[in-house]
């Protein structure tokens, strides 16, 4: 049977333009179904103590039509775990998968050694254990395979799980903090899916030059659900869990809403705005104000970050569409009305005690891999495919490309070629100098961990975390297609 991604790739092939949105599911197939809210897991009430199982279940993304899936203790994506700070946590993971994998806590500032990169392996049938510490200031942030070359799959099958941590700044500000009423985590993702309502993975070589996206967005696993809120402020924390769409994001009524923090946590103050794109690996956590009653839609524009030579074959997987509806209930009462002025105080680097400087080149068109090149990318066995790259070489886990010393903050400048790149680094929260050689807008100068590098950005990152040979961070492109293909380098940090 020739699904339809295959149908356009053959037809781009072809020569045949394909550009319209279709859906391979008729109106009836999709009602409305309320925003799934993922269960909350409090550590601290739980002893700080957290276990995880990874293994194959259920889901039905349309309704009727349950498929397999992957989840962290549930069918599809996983728990929100809402950690303190201050605090250890011990987790255990157990992988009840047929393939390895690891879990990195996706914005957490701790050692290399627990922090589930791809030198973190559990085995399948294995189990890790591994104590976070944290200490950093209150934020939304997540957890997702990591598994050397196999990233983009496993959380494309579903493995991805929101991280919320508390230092009680958030609730002494009085925002909203209710979970799930006004508080509410929201994953997005996007899907492609099959007749039998199964999302495909099967990216050719022009995905991985493009990376996947789906032509079905998915908030929390649910497609286009509605979200029943209160008449008053209520707190959205975005991740962007997809593998490579960019989300712009507006709501349909053009209404005006709040950025309150970045990667890392609060920004000084609130910042308006009506429009936010967000890349894969990013968070932003913003404040909507649904006090008018009115019934509005999250909506996503087409993603422009799109190849050339994407367009032909993927084009119409980055069309927009409808992300998340929110109906206004007035039998929950609305206990948050009013913006704060101001946040916190975000400490400024300081600039004067950069203690070394690097270049980081992020190659998408490398010469010698190439569309149809002889190199294997990853070491998944999935044979050919595009090779990319961070200043000529693709990752290997046994080189270490950046020896860093604990206590420094340093100066990284990175560049791109063709395509706009999230680029992401473990073990820290940074600061964004410039962007374009201009400053960042208001609501990426906070801490940040992931920077779209459209031409080149400038960011100054403190290293605290030890990452040593054995357990190195890593620094990539949080687009999974290009990280599996080789974007991505480690770091020790002594
Ligand atoms: Cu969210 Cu190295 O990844
Ligand atoms: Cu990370
Ligand atoms: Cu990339």
């Amino acid at each position: 049977m020739l699904t339809r991604r295959r149908f356009l790739a053959a037809s781009a092939l072809s020569g045949a333009a394909i550009l319209t949105k279709t859906s391979v599911f008729a109106e009836a197939d999709r009602p409305e179904i309320p925003l799934p809210i993922p269960q909350l897991i409090d550590a601290k009430s739980n002893g700080n103590s957290v276990s995880l199982a990874i293994g194959r279940a259920t889901h039905a993304y349309l309704k009727g039509r349950p498929v397999k899936s992957f989840g962290y203790s549930a069918p599809v994506l996983g728990p929100v775990i809402r950690l303190t700070r201050g605090e250890t946590i011990n987790v255990t993971i157990e992988n009840k998968m047929s393939r390895p994998t690891t879990v990195h806590w996706h914005g957490l500032v701790i050692p290399a050694a627990v922090d589930g990169g791809p030198h973190n392996t559990i085995g399948s049938g294995g189990r890790w254990t591994a104590s976070l510490h944290v200490d950093q200031p209150e934020t939304t942030a997540w957890f997702h395979p990591h598994p050397h070359g196999e990233t983009a799959e496993q959380v494309y099958s579903g493995l991805a799980g929101m991280l919320i941590l508390e230092d009680g700044s958030g609730e002494g500000m009085g925002l909203p903090h209710r979970y799930g009423i006004d508080d509410l985590p929201l994953v997005l993702q996007d899907r492609f899916f099959g007749e039998d309502g199964a999302p495909i993975y099967q990216p050719g070589p022009m995905d991985v030059m493009a990376g996947y996206r789906g032509d079905t967005i998915i908030v929390n696993g649910a497609i286009e659900p509605v979200a029943h809120v209160p008449a008053g402020l209520v707190r959205l924390r975005l991740v962007n869990g997809a593998n490579a769409r960019f989300f712009d994001l507006q709501f349909s009524d053009g209404r005006t809403f709040h950025v309150i923090a970045s990667d890392g946590g609060y920004l000084t103050a609130p910042v308006a705005l009506r429009r936010l794109l967000i890349a894969p690996g990013e968070r932003y956590e913003l404040l909507v104000d649904f006090a008018d009653g009115r019934e509005t839609m999250l909506e996503t524009g087409f993603d422009q970050n799109v190849p050339m030579m994407g367009m032909m074959s993927g084009g119409a997987a980055a069309a927009g569409g409808n992300v998340l509806k929110f109906q206004v209930d007035p039998a929950i009462a609305a206990t948050v009305t009013a913006l704060p002025k101001k946040l916190i105080e975000v400490p400024l680097l300081d600039r004067s005690k950069i203690a070394g400087r690097r270049q980081f080149l992020l190659n998408d068109m490398m010469m010698g891999g190439g569309m149809m090149g002889g190199r294997g990318f990853g070491s998944g066995g999935r044979g050919f495919g595009p090779v990319m790259a961070i200043n000529g070489q693709p990752f290997d886990m046994e080189r270490i490309d950046v020896t860093t010393k604990r206590g420094t903050v340093e100066l990284w400048e990175i560049g791109s070629q063709t395509m706009a790149h999230p680029f992401h680094v473990h073990g820290t929260q940074f600061q964004i100098l410039s962007l374009n050689g201009r400053a960042p807008p208001q609501h990426m100068q906070g801490w940040k961990d992931t920077v779209v590098v459209a031409r080149e950005a400038q960011i100054l990152v403190p290293l605290s975390q030890p990452g040593s040979r054995d357990h190195p961070f890593m620094f990539h492109c949080h687009i999974l297609e290009h990280e599996d293909a080789g974007m991505m380098g480690q770091y020790v940090c002594t």
